[in-house]
């Protein structure tokens, strides 16, 4: 072989071998120094915080430093104390925290002092759509890493790898609960050869602290039991579930529990046989009760009826605040639609004051872009965690009414659906990562700015040894070129999106099915009203917005004051949530003196504009990133440009057609027609069902 031919192949094989796909996630720095660790204990919890110490170690070089289970009351479970020479917790768990957080630090520049850290939430799991056949519902990151099919229930060394790897980001950031399938669950999952697989997850999971639960099928006693029912009181059912659960528990000791989709998108309940959410949820927890496990029951319950969406939720589980058991906790999605890209909070929180009610964050983007845009969901978390409830007073932000600190509850919890899969860099998108790492370092602790989380998440996850130019000074160039920018893109990114999907409270006009791109005009005869855009637009000549107000669904009346008040006064209403609430005509005078129809046509374009820096913004970038992961984001922001536009077109040339007003001239023109694009959102329709 000529030289040069061997030289080629080496180069090629060079770069496949160690050609960057993300798949390390913000755990890619390593030990550039050695420490010296004394731990007295040991297990295999402190087995893998002393190995990441030792390999991620950026310390002082030869250090010693002290691991110890101490008796201490101002660590909680989970918490631990930071110093600069040691960790102490109360858990073995609590010292792999405490090992991660030193490194986070280090890796990350930040200071290390004597330090109490607790978490905010005792539970913070990731919820997995995940079905038993491998595919994921709203997954765009690959098929499942837990299944592969009922037919092949067999555990691979890959995996095992796999659900390592999994295990030990989730450790990193503090997630220390995960639900293994899908809400809307087969009953095959309570099956044995299923059970027996997730044991297997489970055996993995366990020593990063993490636990594993599963959700159920109401149904299952009558389809995988044999029974004739599947009424919760009927003896015959409680005894089944009874059976299962202690099965459950023989094979995973520290089982977490169910998570349960009743009566909700025609999913089997309690409803079924005339029983209450209440007397579903208890007849499990009872069956959990013995070992310590959970229920999260979801309040994502809506019906077609002439009772407005974002009520119902709110009227079906209000009355029944205090008949829960105290292992019980009603899981309710952030908003009281569905995870639209700006939802004012679900009126749930605050409000069940005697029923513990946890937070359903949505990680996989269903609504926003999915693993194509770049959307750094802290923001839209932090603002939802930060809102003000009033239902004690001032400072009952949802947070504070969600994690124990103002209602005496037993179980806190935050859960976030997952947006995980088989890709290589595990969730489609090298930015959609922050988001799974920013649910964590939030659902641990909910005060930590938007702000931190990227710039940490940044650093973790770039960085000199990804540097394509390796002429560059690193500190000084990283941080004004890179870190800098970077950081304040992911940070305007959501309300990028907002501006250019549905900006000022429109919500739900999106393509039908996939939810993927506009679909304002959506309404096939015949179609249930509250799944169609029309319902949540009600757009007509005379204006647009969906009336919430006393005079019209007066879903605001579900709100406590002052906030009632406030949202119902169109003078008082936040202007990002005014087409929420209120109904108003196309020349409706905005604060800053625009009309209602030409201030939607400039957040429509603004949206648009901001993607178009993001886009300069990350090419002047190119030196500091690996060319892999460069050119991956670049494809993925061109993309989201044109579809930014594309939303741009087509809601503003649909609203035109009611408002009958020219598009600002001093705004770009339109690049669609309007035609075009409903042809393309019927081949985007027929595709999606
Ligand atoms: C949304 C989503 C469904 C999901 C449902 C849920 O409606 O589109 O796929 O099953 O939420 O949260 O239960």
């Amino acid at each position: 072989m000529k030289t040069t031919n061997l030289f080629l192949i080496l180069i090629l094989l060079s770069t496949t071998l160690f050609a960057e796909n993300g798949s390390e996630l913000w755990l890619r720095k390593k030990a550039t120094s050695n420490v010296n660790i004394n731990c007295s204990k040991s297990s295999a919890t402190i087995q893998i915080a002393l190995n990441e110490l030792k390999n991620g170690w950026q310390g002082e070089d030869g250090a010693t430093i002290e691991l110890k289970i101490v008796k201490d009351k101002q660590l909680k479970a989970d918490g631990f104390r930071l110093n600069k020479n040691s960790i102490q917790a109360t858990t073995d768990a609590g010292l792999l925290y405490g090992a991660y957080e030193m490194l986070r630090r280090q890796h990350t520049g930040q200071e290390i002092r004597n330090e109490v850290i607790n978490s905010d939430y005792n539970l913070r799991l990731l919820n997995h759509w995940d079905n038993l056949n491998g595919s994921i519902e709203r997954g765009y990151a690959g098929r499942s890493i837990f299944w592969h099919g009922t037919d092949s229930l067999e555990v691979s060394e890959n995996d095992l790898k796999k659900w390592k790897e999994y295990a030990r980001a989730n450790a990193s950031v503090g997630i220390n609960g995960t639900v293994l399938n899908n809400v809307n669950a087969s009953p095959s999952v309570l099956t044995t050869p299923v059970l027996e697989r997730a044991k297997a997850v489970a055996d993995v999971l366990r020593p990063y602290g993490i636990k594993t639960y599963l959700a159920v099928n109401f149904a299952s006693p009558e389809v995988i039991g044999g029974l004739e029912t599947a009424d919760p009181l009927d003896p015959e059912v409680k005894a089944w579930w009874n059976d299962k659960v202690k099965e459950i528990y023989a094979l995973i000791p520290d089982f977490g529990g169910f998570l349960v989709k009743a009566n909700s998108e025609g999913q089997p309940g309690p409803q079924n046989f005339g029983r209450t959410h209440a007397d579903g949820a208890n007849m499990m927890a009872e069956a959990l009760q013995p070992y310590n496990g959970i229920v999260m029951w979801r309040a994502f319950v809506y019906n077609p009826s002439d009772e407005d969406r974002a009520k119902q939720a709110y009227n079906e589980f209000m009355p029944l605040d205090g008949q829960f058991h105290e292992n019980v906790i009603i899981q309710v999605k952030n908003g009281p639609i569905d995870f639209q890209p700006r939802e004012p909070f679900s009126p749930l929180f605050g409000a069940m004051k005697h029923t513990p009610v946890m937070p359903e964050l949505q990680i996989t983007m269903e609504y926003l872009g999915q693993s194509v845009h770049l959307v750094f969901l802290a923001t839209m978390w932090e603002e939802f965690l930060k809102s003000e409830t009033w239902q004690e007073g001032a400072g009952s932000t949802v947070a504070r009414c969600t994690d124990g600190s103002i209602f005496n509850q037993k179980h806190s919890a935050i859960a976030g659906v997952a947006n995980i899969g088989l890709d290589d860099n595990w969730c489609g998108h090298d930015f959609a990562q922050a988001n799974w790492y920013a649910f964590g370092r939030q659902a641990w602790n909910h005060s930590l700015s938007s702000a931190q989380i990227a710039e940490e998440w940044i650093k973790l996850t770039f960085g000199p040894d990804s540097f394509n130019d390796k002429e560059i000074t690193p500190e000084f160039e990283w941080n004004l070129a890179f870190v800098e920018p970077v950081k304040n893109m992911m940070l305007e990114s959501r309300e990028a999106t907002v501006n250019y999907m549905m900006p000022l409270g429109l919500h739900h006009i999106f393509s039908a099915h996939a939810h993927y791109g506009p679909g304002p005009w959506w309404a096939p005869p015949g179609m249930r009203k509250d799944w169609t855009p029309p319902y949540y637009h009600q757009a007509d000549s005379l204006g647009i917005g969906f009336d919430r107000t006393a005079a019209g669904s007066n879903a605001i009346s579900q709100y406590h004051e002052p906030l009632a008040t406030q949202l119902g006064d169109v003078n008082m209403c936040p202007e990002s949530l005014l087409l929420w609430f209120h109904h108003l005509p196309w020349d409706y005078q905005m604060k800053n003196g625009r009309s209602l129809w030409d201030e939607m046509c400039y957040r429509y374009d603004a949206g648009v504009k901001q993607v178009r820096t993001f886009q300069q913004l990350w090419d002047k970038t190119e030196r500091f990133v690996d060319p892999e992961r460069f050119a991956a984001v670049q494809h993925k922001l061109t993309e989201q440009s044109m579809n930014a536009l594309e939303w741009k077109d087509a809601c503003l040339l649909y609203f035109q057609q009611f408002s009958k007003l020219p598009i600002p001239y001093e705004l770009e023109r339109p690049m669609h027609n309007l035609d075009e694009l409903l042809k393309r959102d019927k081949v985007r329709v027929r595709r999606s069902q």
